[in-house]
């Protein structure tokens, strides 16, 4: 093999020795595979976990890894799978023997055989993640690439080792991580990969909800996240995974008057929004923005189109959508619902800013305001640069204004400047409805501009009020 054909440069981690030495005495050969060699010739950075490839007992190899490492580390073995884990300072490695697969008709579980390495090579999802570095001592880094892998990754392909039809069908996880890959890498998944997903799309069912989110999270993770949404679009995927996101497709017509396509708005703003924030939850608050639109959607011979309430009815169908996909109903949710509901509060307010308008958005997003500015911003799409730009300027006095807003009244995380308890003390009486009266008065009064934020001002206007609901101050 020539020297164009040896990766030795990618094995320098101390654990590439130990584990050659592990198999020398084990007497059997063994191969770094798929993404760390992947992501080496990619030069994405070094892969923090490894996956080994032993021709013979994985597990075994593991144990003898272990037993040659300065600190022996615990292996972790999952006996169901042959495979076994351990910690080489911040590396995971995982340890399978070479095997040989085949599947039946229900289910992602293989019936598994030992292998040689080309059996094991077959099995796997992509060229591109097939290649192997030999650890043997005698070719030691060089590349095996049974299926022209490392000419897809030049070309940027996605394409299977086997006939694609077999490869999604026996495990329709691939069809997620193909559009993934496509995704992330910026790669093109081949003709013939997209014919087959499409024609298997269906089996996605069979696929756990944990899986397919997983993916979405890596999809929307990416620089350019549409690339993603457009594919499980294209191949008939997005039904079985994001119906709400397809209702959004499509531009209706009456007398004339047409509204945008939603489908489209949406991927855009995922993409802008990309180029703002890694946070994975306000991005999928972009994605989800606009749910609402669909269930919403009406024309009205005045007003034309018309999708009254839909940030409300978004933030519902986020619980729903979130359930079915089985993730958790926690803070994150909450945080997505928060930002779809407030989704069109900057807009409303930006042609005519406030100091009290500003002073209750501030109030309502609490601590999340930068995030749902953030999100506004990437929902201005419009081609039209003047607009373009007197929204962008828009949204910037907003943020000024909010600056200064909270400078002088500190609504961002609110604390009534009146307590209970002294309102309580002030009119000598026990906890009742006026109590909540007055607090909600006060609150009020500080959010309109009425009063400032301030004990002495609110303590006043506490009186007052109190009076006016003929109550006497002591
Ligand atoms: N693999 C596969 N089919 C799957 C999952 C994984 O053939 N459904 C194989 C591929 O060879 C892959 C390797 O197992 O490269 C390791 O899988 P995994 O760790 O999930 O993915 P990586 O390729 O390492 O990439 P990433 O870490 O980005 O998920």
């Amino acid at each position: 093999m020539s020297e164009e054909n040896n990766y030795k440069e990618a094995l320098q981690h101390a654990v590439f020795n130990t584990i050659t030495q592990a198999a020398s005495n084990l007497e059997l050969d063994s191969y770094v595979i798929g993404g760390f060699v992947r992501d080496y010739i990619l030069q994405r950075g070094s892969a923090k976990d490894i996956d080994i490839v032993a021709v013979g007992s994985g597990i075994n190899l593991a144990k003898e890894v272990s037993k040659l490492l300065p600190n022996q580390p615990k292996i972790q073995v999952f006996k169901t799978y042959g495979t076994a884990m351990l910690k080489a300072g911040d590396i995971e490695v995982e340890f399978v023997g070479a095997r040989k697969e085949s599947y039946q008709e229900n289910s992602r579980n293989p019936i598994v055989e030992n292998g040689t390495l080309q059996d094991d090579q077959n099995r796997r999802d992509f060229t591109i993640n097939a290649l192997a570095l030999s650890l043997s001592k005698d070719n030691f880094g060089n590349i095996l690439d049974p299926f022209n892998g490392l000419e897809d990754l030049r070309a940027k392909i996605i394409r299977t080792p086997l006939d694609p039809d077999i490869t999604y069908s026996d495990d329709p996880l691939r069809m997620m991580r193909a559009i993934r890959f496509a995704t992330q890498l910026n790669f093109k998944i081949e003709e013939r990969s997209l014919k087959a997903i499409t024609k298997n799309k269906d089996r996605i069912t069979i696929i756990t909800k944990e899986r397919i989110v997983d993916e979405l999270h890596k999809i929307l993770l990416s620089e350019k996240p549409s690339v993603g949404f457009l594919l499980l679009e294209k191949t008939g995927l997005l039904p079985y995974i994001l119906p709400e996101l397809l209702a959004l497709k499509g531009i209706d017509e009456v007398e004339g008057q047409r509204h945008k396509d939603n489908f489209y708005h949406t991927l855009e703003v995922v993409d802008n929004i990309a180029e703002n924030t890694d946070d994975l939850w306000l991005r999928w608050a972009a994605l989800l923005h606009d749910i609402g639109k669909a269930p919403t959607k009406r024309f009205s011979k005045k007003v034309g189109w018309t999708f009254h309430g839909h940030e409300f009815v978004g933030s519902k169908m986020v619980f729903k959508l979130f359930k079915r996909l089985k993730m958790p109903l926690n803070d994150k949710m909450k945080f997505v619902q928060k930002m779809v509901l407030m989704s069109s509060r900057p807009i409303v307010i930006a042609s005519d800013v406030t100091d009290s308008a500003v002073r209750r958005l501030v109030f309502d997003a609490g601590d999340y305001i930068d995030e749902l500015m953030t999100l506004c911003e990437a929902d201005i799409t419009t081609k039209n640069p003047k607009r373009f730009k007197k929204y962008h300027n828009n949204f910037k006095i907003v943020r000024k204004k909010m600056v200064e807003v909270e400078e002088r009244d500190h609504i961002r995380n609110f604390q009534p400047p009146v307590s209970g308890e002294e309102i309580m003390e002030t009119f000598n009486i026990k906890p009742s409805r006026e109590i909540g009266i007055i607090k909600e008065a006060i609150k009020e009064a500080i959010l309109e501009g009425d009063i400032p934020n301030e004990h002495e001002a609110a303590y006043q206007f506490m009186i007052k009020k109190g009076e006016e609901l003929g109550l006497k101050s002591s």
